[in-house]
């Protein structure tokens, strides 16, 4: 039997399509199981300011299909210094909070480890991030959306390029992961994916452009914004001074991947995983991040799910290299 009998839901770092439906997810299965559910704004931030309030089934009326996030986040200064932690608590207990669920990315649960340790208050992570850099899920809560984002972007311009024969570098988010560069660049039937996981080899990618003219009026190169070629600009540059005769062109898809109504797969992991952060709680799990693997729910510590996923399936860059000819 569960001591906890409030508790606070907050989202924080980067938003990603999805979590107002892990949001619902977390308020819903909290009031089923007879808990007062509250609600932070501005993730750590709104928790040192005393931004906390009341929730309740009508509170998340509605939202199951929006993109951002209502409760709004923010990377919060105060939160890393002990005074804004010990603030944060205060406000907790003020409030009779017992435990939280963390809707965010590798700050977020690295926030959340730091407050465990010093107060000792049980937190149950979601993964909401679009980059799908966490391990212990399969896939993050808003990846599915971002990347089927960027495929209907990347199909408009795969349009305009083939009526111009033109070469289009197409930079997509992932600052340390790339994950939505590689996925939505077999999507799109990109001639060259290039993520920050793997050292570029110029030469290479040179010799498919030149040898991939044969086929194809139009080539698409994606690179994810980390990636250490320096961004879109930077590998345009490159392929210039290459073939200075080539039509050229870059696009920066940015914010765009953040934002918009989650898809269904995207919907379905933040119920399943919203439902399962209460019932972790009610369980006495803490410091655990809810994920999916292969199919199921799994509990992994904070300390092992913010490690990056630095090894990308093999299997996905063959087919790249084997689809592109
Ligand atoms: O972590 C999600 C993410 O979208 C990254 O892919 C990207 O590099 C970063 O956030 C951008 O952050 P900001 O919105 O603060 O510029």
């Amino acid at each position: 039997m569960s001591n906890i009998k409030n508790i606070a839901v907050f989202t924080s770092g980067g938003d990603a399509p999805g979590m107002n439906a892990a949001i619902r997810a977390v308020v819903r299965a909290g009031l089923y199981y007879n808990l007062n559910m509250f609600g932070i704004g501005r993730g750590y931030d709104g928790m040192v300011h005393n931004d906390i309030f009341p929730m309740d089934a009508k509170s998340v009326a509605n939202i199951i299909q929006r993109g951002g996030t209502i409760l709004k986040t923010a990377r919060s200064e105060e939160f890393r210094t002990t005074a804004g932690r010990k603030q944060a608590y205060d406000n907790l207990r003020a409030r009779g909070i017992d435990a939280l669920v963390a809707i965010g990315g590798d700050g977020t649960f690295t926030g959340a480890a730091k407050f465990i340790e010093e107060f000792d208050i049980p937190v149950i992570g979601l993964p909401g991030t679009i980059d799908n850099d966490l391990a212990g899920t399969d896939f993050t809560i808003g990846y599915d959306t971002a990347i089927n984002t960027v495929i209907e972007a990347v199909d408009k311009i795969r349009d305009t390029a083939e009526s111009h024969d033109r070469v289009f570098v197409v930079e997509v988010m992932g600052r340390d992961s790339g994950l939505i560069a590689l996925r939505s660049g077999i999507s799109v039937g990109a001639e060259c994916v290039l993520i920050p996981e793997i050292k570029v080899d110029y030469e290479a990618m040179m010799a498919r452009l030149d040898r991939t003219r044969k086929n194809k009026a139009s080539r698409i190169i994606i690179v994810a914004e980390g990636d250490d070629a320096g961004g879109g600009f930077a590998v345009a540059e490159r392929v210039k001074a290459r073939f200075p005769h080539y039509d050229l062109r870059v696009s920066i898809l940015g914010h765009i991947q953040r934002g918009g109504s989650p898809t269904c797969m995207d919907r379905v992991l933040a119920s399943r995983l919203g439902v399962a952060a209460v019932e972790g709680l009610l369980n006495g799990r803490k410091g655990e991040m809810a994920g999916l693997i292969h199919g199921q729910v799994e509990f992994t510590p904070f300390s092992k799910a913010i490690k990056h996923i630095s090894n990308i399936n093999e299997n996905l860059i063959r087919i790249v290299d084997i689809l592109s000819i």
